[in-house]
């Protein structure tokens, strides 16, 4: 917690939404009130109330919480629907002929596609999935670039139940093994490759080199043609995405799922072992991210909203893939990077589109406002009347610049906290009521029983004192279990208070007003450029190469990622002299790479004889992020059995 006096007067400066923002909003301030006072007298029947008004139902519900096994929660479970037929067809009536999606290559190859035409496609490829022997329940990966195709994939897997999980492009070979095996999925859904930055990342490839590394349950690989450049076709498992679909019906009727079905897994990053597959539900899921696109993005007809996360993220599941279409909007896709031509180019999509709902991250906002303000005021950002951000916190300067320079100090901005976990947003403003502050992502959304408590789980009535971020009660849009894993469900989220609360793993206060400001995480896990890292992870990683006998890795700050990362690498023989080994250390950057992605490599190695351990064994990881972040050491290091360690650490040996 900062107690420095620059930043309490910085959090006190209040943004209300305008006049006119306010007055064309869905939420107004009635709204808002009548929401809350629903949700805080009868708050089961609050989320039932959304789920029949938003969700359309084959079968009706009659349960809305199932609690009797909890930390298991059902909701709505004996009700069936499908998600797909909630983004699509349902729309059909009115909406058949406006564009879900705009897309935008690279290249600036651009395509429209319509309500009616998606749900063609969708529903043809859906066929082409039941051809190769796809069923409900079944597990598919999707490795895909951020082309329609990625989010038709998405809706076919939900059109006939089969559970997707989308692999980031930009994990590695190694990374999409592990998780085609942990969810031993039956199916591969890739392309030749996308266009970023200038390059083709070769999808086909890594796929080919994880298949080839053993992963027996994968049956067929369907490949989308992106790129058009040679890659081999295995004869008898891999078939071209335009063959798998010849001939097929674009009618697929959807298949009606219970509540509960699992709609996808979405692995995320934990501070031990190996990634969790998060696993989401139909109907709660949807219903977190149909009422946070109306509520928090304020998504209305005339929108069109781009957020410009890869659907390898939650944020593209539930601002790109689900939400947007459920409810009824358009979605702008971009394939690439913002630097392609040049650091203008998501300021010329918003001109060019006309978007008028902008969602990204701190980290992209810090790295386009370093460039100053000539590139965005090349382009006409009128259009644009709401902005967004998530990931991690925001710094006030990057907030500032933010409204000023893209949003002319016209538009709302929402700072939206929320995880891979809950499924949708969490505490985030209303943007037509709630007035925001610069770096606080505000107060929870109705029906969200957020806060912050101390170690025995007392909620924290004191103004700005840290402590645990949980939520007290449970929620539709939250992840129902770990695939495969329920001991690691309930040991990573419900460990604590007598697992009544969800811990999130972030600690947060709350100031005078009640408004939640996000400190970090409470365990070891890296917030690189908005995504989630274990340490673990990267430390597994370089243990793994031939020449390293032991590693830790703390993050220390960095002022475009947030989080930049820090390894200290023991190796098996000899210390470099000096601890000096330019070559080396690029070997490891690359290795790491290769291992996780290359959101993994580590910003610096320093090599040390040892690590610092406690006489029980732990590596001393706060004298290390000390180190790293060049503060004043504040462990006791009289139990290092080498004091030079220290300078070595230190990089002073
Ligand atoms: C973690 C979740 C949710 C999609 C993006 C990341 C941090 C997220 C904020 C915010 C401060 C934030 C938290 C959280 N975080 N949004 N608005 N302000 N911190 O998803 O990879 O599941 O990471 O990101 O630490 O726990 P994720």
């Amino acid at each position: 917690m900062s107690s420095n006096i620059d930043s309490v007067l910085i959090e006190d400066r209040l943004f209300p939404p305008t006049e006119e923002f306010a007055a064309k909003a869905r939420i107004k301030q009635a709204d808002f009130d009548a929401l809350h006072k629903r949700a805080d007298e009868d708050y089961t029947g609050f989320w039932a109330d959304q789920a029949r008004d938003m969700l359309d139902w084959h079968k009706p519900f009659s349960e809305v919480l199932d609690d009797s096994r909890a930390p298991h929660f059902k909701w709505f479970a004996d009700g069936q629907l499908n998600v797909s037929y909630n983004c699509l067809d349902r729309h059909l009536a009115d909406r058949a002929d406006k564009t879900a999606i705009i897309f935008e290559g690279e290249q600036g190859d651009v395509r429209k596609i319509s309500y009616q035409q998606l749900t063609d496609e969708v529903s043809q490829f859906a066929n082409a999935l039941k051809a190769q022997g796809i069923e409900s329940g079944d597990r598919v990966i999707i490795y895909m670039p951020m082309t329609p195709e990625a989010v038709i994939a998405m809706q076919a897997c939900a059109r006939i139940g089969a559970i997707h999980s989308v692999v980031f492009g930009g994990f590695s070979a190694e990374s999409l093994r592990d998780r085609i095996n942990d969810a031993a999925a039956k199916m591969v859904i890739t392309a030749d490759g996308g266009h970023r930055g200038g390059k083709i990342v070769e999808l086909k490839a890594a796929s080919d080199k994880a298949l080839d590394h053993g992963c027996p349950s994968i049956e067929s690989v369907i490949v989308y043609q992106r790129t058009k450049h040679d890659i081999p076709m295995q004869d008898g498992r891999d078939i071209w995405w335009h063959d798998a679909i010849k001939g097929q019906s674009t009618q697929c009727d959807p298949v009606w799922v219970d509540a509960e079905h699992p709609l996808f897994l979405l692995y995320t990053s934990g501070s031990t072992g190996k990634p969790k597959g998060i696993q989401h539900s139909s109907a709660g899921y949807l219903l977190g991210a149909i009422v946070t696109n109306k509520w928090v993005f304020d998504l209305q007809d005339d929108d069109v909203f781009w957020c410009t996360a890869d659907v390898g993220w939650i944020t593209g599941h539930t601002y790109v893939a689900y939400g947007p279409l459920a409810a009824g909007g358009t979605a702008v896709i971009y394939e690439g990077a913002p630097t392609v031509p040049d650091a203008g180019r998501f300021w010329k999509i918003c001109e060019d589109h006309k978007v008028s709902i902008f969602y990204t991250a701190p980290t992209a906002i810090r790295a386009l406002m370093k460039l100053g303000d000539d590139l965005p005021n090349q382009y006409d950002l009128s259009s644009i009347r709401l902005l967004g951000t998530v990931g991690e916190p925001i710094n006030p300067e990057a907030w500032i610049w933010y409204h000023k320079t893209i949003g002319k100090e016209r538009c709302p901005i929402v700072d939206t906290w929320w995880q891979t976990e809950t499924g949708a947003n969490m505490i985030a403003p209303i943007p037509g009521v709630v007035a925001t502050k610069p770096g606080s992502c505000t107060i929870p959304l109705p029906g969200i029983a957020a806060d912050v408590v101390d170690e025995d789980g007392n909620s924290i009535t004191e103004a700005n004192k840290g402590g645990y971020l949980v939520i007290t009660k449970p929620f539709p849009s939250m992840l129902r279990t770990v695939w495969g894993d329920e001991q690691r469900y309930v040991d990573t989220y419900w460990p604590k208070f007598g697992g009544k609360y969800y811990l999130a793993g972030d600690s947060a206060r709350k100031d005078k007003d009640g408004y939640f400001w996000i400190m970090g995480r409470i365990d070891d896990v890296l917030n690189v450029s908005g995504h989630r890292l274990g340490t673990m992870e990267v430390e597994s990683a370089l243990v793994a190469h031939e020449r390293v006998a032991e590693a830790a890795v703390v993050g220390y700050p960095h002022d475009v990622k947030g989080e930049a990362i820090f390894a200290y690498v023991v190796l098996k023989g000899k210390r470099p002299e000096g601890g000096v080994d330019e070559a080396l250390t690029q070997e490891l950057r690359n290795w790491v790479g290769e291992q996780i992605g290359p959101i993994a490599k580590p910003d610096q190695i320093r090599y040390s004889d040892n690590l610092p351990k406690t006489r029980s064994g732990k590596i001393m990881r706060r004298l290390l992020r000390n180190i790293a972040r060049g503060e004043e050491i504040t462990s006791d290091t009289s139990t290092l059995e080498n004091e030079d360690i220290l300078l070595q650490l230190q990089g002073k040996a």
